[in-house]
């Protein structure tokens, strides 16, 4: 039988990363078609690179354009420049921009080198209203329940704000660092807020996220677990898989 919240929620079970990832692309691929000049709100980490190499793949063969799409990713770490290759702006270029035919000045986002963190977030977040808010939405989910870098706190926050990364995610994010004292102490993230404005939500998890993705759609909302709050989104789609 099924859960009362899956029949709120569009939830795609796969087996393999490969078939994860196509199955999200089919989802922005259908973004894309229907307003060729949409928002996406993109996420980095290692759970969507299959699926931006699917998304590359359907550009070079002419069939998805990405000239009129603009794009904001969740967040950016404090303190690293742009072209550093532990930046978020770094990874987008690499797994996806330089790959796709997006104008860069039309992908954004938080700018991690910033001198005045308060002004940024206040930018971030009127650049987002400007556009229009997000149409697409994509989220990867950290083993703490974080989307984002919206960590557990003791509420859910509204935008984008600067957060001390907690110990968990300091030490899971080290393995793409020489060490664990590299990862910056600090990011700026868009808020849970903002991302529930969006239109639509993707959430995307492989196998070794089973415990926190049940726990986020299936335990108590709470702030505890900022993905919980995604069980009240009326456009939620999830797609897991078994691998990890
Ligand atoms: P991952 O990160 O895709 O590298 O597992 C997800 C996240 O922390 O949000």
């Amino acid at each position: 039988m099924l859960y009362e919240k899956e029949k709120q929620m569009h939830l795609h079970k796969l087996q393999t990363y490969d078939e994860m990832s196509a199955a999200a692309a089919q989802i922005f691929s259908k973004q894309i078609t229907e307003k060729p000049d949409g928002v996406l709100g993109l996420a980095t980490g290692t759970t969507p690179i299959g699926l931006y190499d699917r998304l590359a793949e359907m550009n070079d063969s002419g069939k998805l354009d990405f000239s009129k799409i603009r794009t904001v990713n969740l967040d950016e770490y404090c303190g690293l420049q742009p072209d550093h290759e532990q930046s978020y702006r770094f990874f987008m270029e690499k797994y996806l921009f330089s790959r796709v035919n997006i104008p860069k000045g039309n992908t954004n986002l938080p700018n991690g080198a910033a001198q005045d963190y308060d002004a940024e977030c206040k930018r971030y977040d009127e650049l987002i209203e400007r556009l229009g808010g997000v149409d697409l939405q994509l989220l990867g989910i950290g083993n703490n329940g974080h989307i984002g870098f919206n960590e557990p706190a003791d509420f859910f926050s509204g935008g984008t704000q600067r957060v001390k990364l907690t110990e968990s995610t300091i030490q899971a994010n080290a393995r793409l660092f020489a060490d664990a004292s590299e990862v910056p102490d600090y990011a700026l993230t868009m808020g849970i807020k903002t991302i529930m404005l969006a239109r639509k939500i993707i959430l995307l998890a492989n196998g070794g996220k089973r415990e926190i993705v049940e726990r986020a759609l299936y335990g108590p909302i709470t702030s505890q677990v900022p993905a919980s709050i995604l069980q009240v989104h009326q456009n939620l789609e999830v797609v897991i898989c078994e691998e990890n």
